[in-house]
């Protein structure tokens, strides 16, 4: 019964609460204790919001009308429950939803107790981190990550001695960390990392003992890394990856027995590693990578690095045995030791004891000897292994390599990289790697065909099996479910690719590489499909057809061509092509192109279209254009007659220029004078005429002029000598210049050959010609002077 009675004058309660609730007004509990926000402060926010470009609907509650007066039920902020202060101001964009312009954060002055303040992943545009910050003392928590914020970091962020969180990372901010910042004495984590910042790591960071996390990496920091760093022992992530530190790794590195994660890779320390680090028996992930200049054996209490997961000690130059044996490193899954070409692994039994390992990298590793052991471990290991990279390693035998342990089952591997060694005998078949992704074996001695087990790996991104002895045919059945590769390599081997020519393949390549692999007579066309091409080499395959006009669309997209060596025939069709990208290089050298160069041409970086049946250059001089980026221009031994336009001032990029080797005629145009950045001209054999401009003499860049075999008639003029000072060969050689030697050629000091020879000179050898030094030194002089 008097449970009853109980929950009667409970629900009698309730219900009277309710009533004195809507006295009041209220529609909920919660709402008895909320303050609403203060008027100045929410003023404050509408002008902010006034001063967005656009906030991608992020601030669409912030509004100014009477339901939604309360700020602090807005969206990001929260206010302080007794004072109504707006306490926090969480604003992080997600793209693409982000705010955007050059915002006036200046309106946030108002905002004096905000405790949280988080702007990242916006878009400010450059707008500097303002001064003001400084006076938001209560701030604990500040993050202008990812924000592209400019200019310098204010020093007056100093003032805020309650900040715990700092990150400051992947904005454009440059100039030097200040002093300042080691006034934040309750700082924790600190994160400036992707930025430009410069100068040195100020000493004062040393008192900032709370600090767990410091990222500096990805900056152009420089000086030695101060040994104050050392003081800093509640440090468990230390960053400084990627910036220009020098100087040796100071042994107080051994008092940050909390560290974790320690990255110094990527800048020029030097010395070598300290003893101490084997002190840091927290660590879990080591990266002292690609500062090239340390030396010296890995310390041997690295054995007690029991934590370790990761550890990467590529492109060192470590020596000696490493110190590690069966048990150490037991939860160890990412080793790389590549480029330290003396470090010794003579204990592979420890090796075969890294049962987490999953990525491997011994490149260049020269002591890990060729012995059937040592490959029958790496055999072992690839069944766990998801990468591994033995390039150039002195391995010989790729049926223990890679067959050892494949039969079992599939194999998780998914990079496979044994470029460079001496692997013999055929491609075993890989079918159970099936996660495979990167596959590199070349510059080996594979032998035999390609197996069509290839066909399987239907992960494929990239293939490279370049310089090897492969033979046989490639048809559509090897490729048909390679829908993901985009790099492929054949070069140098003795394949046929035979194609049906409707053939649309299932891939879309980035790199193709077909190099002396037979893909002709006809040109090849299935890569009308292939739009992404960036990397073509078809040289040396065989193509007798004549290029499709579709092909030369390509050049949009791709930066490097090469199909020389092929019987390639026709013109290039004159496109209203623009080639954008500032390294086209274009090699069609010994084919049968005819006709004139098309001027969309000029666009790329460097041609070369040498021993073809070119026969004019008129468009492709005297076109009309805004500008050209020739650097390279080889046209030689080609049908080019008649007298060469007068129009060279549209190529004045250009710094090789060889037109030899064709029927030219008349004289050298005057324009070629503008071509002030030309470093070698060669003009050799044709019929060139009369004496020489005068204005070539304000090409001074040169230092081959190559003038030789020619109709070139008058004195051998003194300004080459006056002019040309960096000239190393200068060759005028056939010819039909008289009158004596200038003594002005003696200036000439750079000057390796000088050949004057046949020509009608009179007698008489300047006595300074001693003067040329620089003959001396060459190892093989040559001075061809015969008059
Ligand atoms: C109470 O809530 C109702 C609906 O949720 C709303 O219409 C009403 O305006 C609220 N009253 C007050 C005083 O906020
Ligand atoms: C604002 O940003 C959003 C998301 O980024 C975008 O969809 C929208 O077009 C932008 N509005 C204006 C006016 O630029
Ligand atoms: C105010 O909020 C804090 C936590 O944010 C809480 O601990 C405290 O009890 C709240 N005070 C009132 C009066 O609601
Ligand atoms: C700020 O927001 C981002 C999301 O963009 C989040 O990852 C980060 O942890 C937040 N910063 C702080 C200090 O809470
Ligand atoms: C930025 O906001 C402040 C304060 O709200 C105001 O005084 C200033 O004029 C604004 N500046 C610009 C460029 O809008
Ligand atoms: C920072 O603090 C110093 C005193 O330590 C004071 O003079 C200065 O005005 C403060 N700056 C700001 C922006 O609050
Ligand atoms: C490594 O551990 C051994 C004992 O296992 C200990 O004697 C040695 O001092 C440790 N080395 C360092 C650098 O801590
Ligand atoms: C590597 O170290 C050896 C001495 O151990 C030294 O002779 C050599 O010059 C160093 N190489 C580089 C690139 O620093
Ligand atoms: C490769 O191994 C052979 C012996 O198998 C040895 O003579 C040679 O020096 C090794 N090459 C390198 C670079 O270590
Ligand atoms: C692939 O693995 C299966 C077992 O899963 C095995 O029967 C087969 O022989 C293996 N294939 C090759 C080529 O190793
Ligand atoms: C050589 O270049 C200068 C400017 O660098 C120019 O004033 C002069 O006309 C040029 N001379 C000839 C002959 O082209
Ligand atoms: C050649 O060298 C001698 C001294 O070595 C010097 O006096 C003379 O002026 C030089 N001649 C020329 C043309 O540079």
């Amino acid at each position: 019964m008097g449970g009853y009675f109980v929950k009667i004058l409970f629900a009698l309660l309730v219900c009277f609460l309710h009533t004195e609730i809507s006295i009041l007004g209220l529609n909920s509990t919660s709402e008895i204790s909320r303050v609403k926000c203060i008027e100045s402060e929410r003023q404050a926010l509408l002008n902010f919001k006034r001063g967005l470009v656009n906030d991608s609907g992020m601030l669409s509650t912030w509004r100014d009308d009477e339901n939604n007066r309360d700020c602090c039920k807005w969206k990001g902020l929260q206010c302080n429950n007794e004072t109504g202060h707006v306490s926090k101001l969480d604003l992080h964009g997600h793209y693409p939803q982000r705010l955007s312009g050059v915002i006036n954060i200046s309106s946030l002055i108002d905002l004096q107790n905000i405790e949280y303040l988080n702007l990242s992943n916006n878009d400010f545009e450059g707008s500097y981190i303002p001064k003001f910050m400084g006076s938001f003392t209560n701030l604990k928590y500040l993050d202008l990550s990812w924000s592209r914020f400019g200019g310098r970091i204010p020093y007056e962020l100093g003032n805020l001695s309650k900040l715990e969180y700092l990150d400051l990372k992947w904005n454009s901010l440059d100039g030097a960390i200040p002093s300042q910042l080691g006034k934040l004495t309750s700082l924790q984590h600190l994160d400036l990392s992707l930025n430009s910042l410069s100068g040195e790591i100020p000493s004062e960071v040393g008192v900032l003992t709370g600090l767990q996390h410091l990222d500096l990496s990805r900056n152009s920091l420089h000086g030695e890394i101060p040994s104050e760093v050392g003081k800093l022992t509640s440090l468990r992530h230390l960053d400084l990856s990627f910036n220009s530190f020098r100087g040796e790794i100071h042994s107080e590195v051994g008092m940050l027995t909390s560290l974790q994660h320690l990255d110094l890779s990527g800048n020029s320390l030097l010395g070598e590693i300290p003893s101490e680090v084997g002190k840091l028996t927290a660590l879990r992930y080591l990266d002292l990578s690609y500062n090239v200049a340390i030396h010296g054996e890995i310390p041997y209490h690295f054995k007690n690095l029991s934590q370790l997961q990761y550890l990467c000690l590529r492109g060192l130059n470590l020596s000696g045995p490493i110190p590690f044996r069966a048990g150490n490193l037991p939860i160890l899954h990412t080793l790389r030791l590549e480029g330290n070409f003396d470090l010794k692994i003579n204990d592979a039994q420890w090796l075969s004891s890294l049962s987490f390992l999953t990525t491997l990298g011994l490149t260049s590793l020269h002591n890990l000897g060729s012995s059937r052991y040592w490959q029958q471990m790496i055999g072992e290991l690839i069944t766990n292994l998801r990468e591994l990279s033995l390039v150039d390693c002195n391995l010989t035998d790729e049926s223990v390599v890679l067959s050892a342990s494949i039969q079992n089952s599939s194999s998780p591997l998914v990079t496979l990289n044994l470029n460079d060694n001496s692997l013999e005998g055929p491609i075993p078949n890989l079918s159970n790697f099936t996660s495979l992704r990167t596959l590199h074996l070349s510059n080996n001695r594979l032998t035999g065909e390609i197996p069509k087990s290839i066909g399987l790996l239907h992960e494929l991104e990239s293939l490279h099996l370049q310089d090897n002895y492969l033979e046989g045919d490639i048809n559509e059945w090897h490729l048909t479910n390679l829908s993901k590769l985009e790099e492929l390599d054949l070069t140098d081997n003795s394949l046929s690719l035979k194609f049906g020519t409707t053939w649309v393949p299932p891939f879309q390549l980035y790199n193709l590489g077909l190099a002396s692999c037979k893909l002709g007579p006809s040109f090849p066309s299935w890569l009308q499909t292939q739009s992404h091409l960036g990397f073509l080499d078809i040289s040396d395959a065989g193509i007798d057809d004549f290029v499709p006009d579709w092909f030369w669309n390509k050049l949009q997209s791709i930066s490097l061509m090469n199909m020389s060596y092929n019987s390639l025939k026709g013109t290039i069709p004159n496109f209203p092509i623009k080639l954008t990208d500032d390294y086209k290089l274009i090699i069609l050298n010994s084919n049968q192109l005819e006709g004139e160069i098309p001027a969309f041409l000029s666009h790329a970086y460097a041609l070369d279209f040498s021993n073809n049946k070119i026969s004019g250059l008129n468009t492709f001089l005297c076109g009309k254009r805004a500008s050209t980026n020739l650097h390279t221009l080889d046209l030689s031994s080609n049908r080019i007659m008649g007298q060469l336009p007068n129009c060279w001032e549209h190529l004045n990029t250009l710094e090789f220029l060889d037109l030899s080797n064709n029927k030219l005629s008349g004289k050298i145009p005057q324009s070629m004078g503008t071509l002030v950045n030309l470093e070698a001209l060669v003009l050799r054999h044709n019929n060139f005429i009369g004496d020489l401009p005068f204005t070539l003499k304000n090409c001074t860049r040169l230092d081959i002029l190559d003038l030789s075999e020619n109709l070139l008639s008058g004195p051998i003029p003194s300004w080459i000598g006056q002019s040309l000072q960096q000239l190393q060969i200068l060759s005028l050689r056939v010819n039909h210049f008289n009158g004596s030697v200038p003594v002005h050629l003696c200036y000439l000091r750079q000057i390796h050959i000088l050949d004057l020879s046949r020509n009608n000179l009179s007698k008489g050898i300047p006595t300074c010609l001693r003067n040329f030094t620089a003959m001396m030194e060459s190892r093989l002089p040559t001075l061809t002077f015969s008059l």
